[in-house]
């Protein structure tokens, strides 16, 4: 056993030796590119929705905090659009009353606002080497803050009792994954300058 473990150990490390200059500086470059991505996570309100959709940006992000907020922000219109599949998935399932219906159906139109006003953030932020950045920069600011509203009031939709409580539920988790993400980004934003 102690051999088999010791020949698996050895078969691990063997490529390791043979590594060349350049791979070990590209493995320097991608972990340093990682670790801004860990350090910048860090700082925002939901680190683990953060580290989880922006790790995989790493390599494109290289360390450059404005393509960072721009993958914070793309990854929140994925996530505000597979959140408006999944509401709308539940609006068509049976049972769902009539009141039920209305009050997703405002949910659905809440979560369009919210992408649209995500992709309004992304092309404030594609100005931001403009002559008038810290105009661009409080357009980025004041639309990604629209967002979070957008969502928060989707959210109360559902706060009183007309909505049945595991219809509810599975709502109110994936649109707070939503806000999740676009709290980061905008905390991102927000500490870009
Ligand atoms: C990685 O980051 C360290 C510390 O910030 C820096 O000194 C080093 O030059 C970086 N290495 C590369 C290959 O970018
Ligand atoms: C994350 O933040 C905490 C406190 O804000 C700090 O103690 C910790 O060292 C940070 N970790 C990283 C990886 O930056
Ligand atoms: C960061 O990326 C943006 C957008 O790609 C670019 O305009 C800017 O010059 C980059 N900043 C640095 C410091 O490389
Ligand atoms: C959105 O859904 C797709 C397909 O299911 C998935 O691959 C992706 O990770 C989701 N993105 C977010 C941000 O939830």
């Amino acid at each position: 056993m102690m051999k088999i473990v010791f020949l698996f150990i050895v078969l691990l490390l063997l490529p390791a030796k043979n590594e060349s200059a350049a791979s070990t500086y590209n493995k320097t470059v991608s972990s340093n590119y990682t670790n801004f991505i860990k350090t910048k996570c860090n700082a925002t309100t939901y680190p683990y929705p953060c580290l989880k959709t922006l790790i995989p940006y790493a390599s494109s992000v290289k360390a450059n905090a404005t393509r960072m907020c721009t993958a914070a922000l793309n990854v929140a219109i994925q996530g505000a659009r597979n959140a408006t599949l999944t509401v709308k998935g539940i609006r068509k399932q049976k049972g769902i009353s009539t009141a039920e219906s209305a009050i997703i159906r405002d949910c659905i139109d809440d979560l369009k606002d919210a992408v649209y006003e995500l992709r309004q953030t992304v092309g404030a932020m594609g100005h931001l080497g403009d002559a008038d950045r810290d105009f661009q920069w409080d357009n980025a600011k004041t639309y990604a803050s629209a967002v979070i509203t957008d969502v928060d009031s989707c959210m109360d939709g559902f706060s009183g009792q007309k909505v049945d409580a595991a219809v509810k539920k599975t709502i109110r988790n994936v649109v707070y994954y939503v806000t999740q993400l676009a709290s980061n980004a905008l905390s991102l934003i927000n500490h870009l300058y």
